[in-house]
């Protein structure tokens, strides 16, 4: 998210995502206003979309696509737009900065990817995508164990 880079800039420091998966859940969702979490959901549904369609890409070769969509992903211009100042400050009270770190980090990832994709650098696009899944799980594991069962303490 984008929006979140330019919203929380200040507030990152660098987390791995093994730190990260391996510290308290901690879900996000509850902690937003129905507005901020209906941006949130519209974002995801989005990078799932272009998640699919970067793996039809890779194994494709189709690496116009790829970075179309990675691109897409590191821009996120679609929560960009519909953000008002309102929101980012009601963002910069909700969110811990682990996961404005992994944010960041999913979307620099993201465009590495694309970059890959532009130079045509096959290998390269695999490590970058598996990265970037990695980021989502990692994220998911650790902040939307509400939403996703399957992460939440067994
Ligand atoms: C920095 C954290 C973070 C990253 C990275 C992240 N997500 Fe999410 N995702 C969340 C949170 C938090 C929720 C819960 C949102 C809610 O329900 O309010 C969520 C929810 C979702 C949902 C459910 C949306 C719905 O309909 O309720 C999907 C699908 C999803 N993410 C896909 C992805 C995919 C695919 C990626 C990677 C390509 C990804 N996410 C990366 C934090 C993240």
């Amino acid at each position: 998210m984008l929006l979140l880079k330019r919203a929380l800039l200040t507030a990152a420091g660098s987390i791995l995502i093994s730190t990260a998966a391996s510290a308290a859940a901690q879900p996000v969702a509850p902690k937003l206003t129905p507005r901020l979490r209906g941006l949130l959901v519209s974002e995801m549904v989005s990078v799932r979309t272009a998640a699919h369609g970067i793996l039809d890409g890779l194994v494709n070769g189709d690496d116009a696509s790829v970075a179309m969509l990675a691109q897409r992903v590191h821009d996120s211009f679609i929560m960009e737009r519909s953000m008002t100042p309102r929101d980012r400050k009601d963002l910069e009270a909700a969110l811990p900065k682990e996961f404005v770190a992994m944010d960041q980090s999913f979307h620099a990832t993201a465009g590495q990817l694309a970059e890959a994709a532009r130079a045509h650098e096959r290998a390269r696009e695999h490590v970058l995508f598996d990265r970037m899944t990695a980021t989502c799980s990692a994220c998911h594991s650790r902040f939307a164990t509400d939403v996703f069962k399957g992460f939440a303490p067994k």
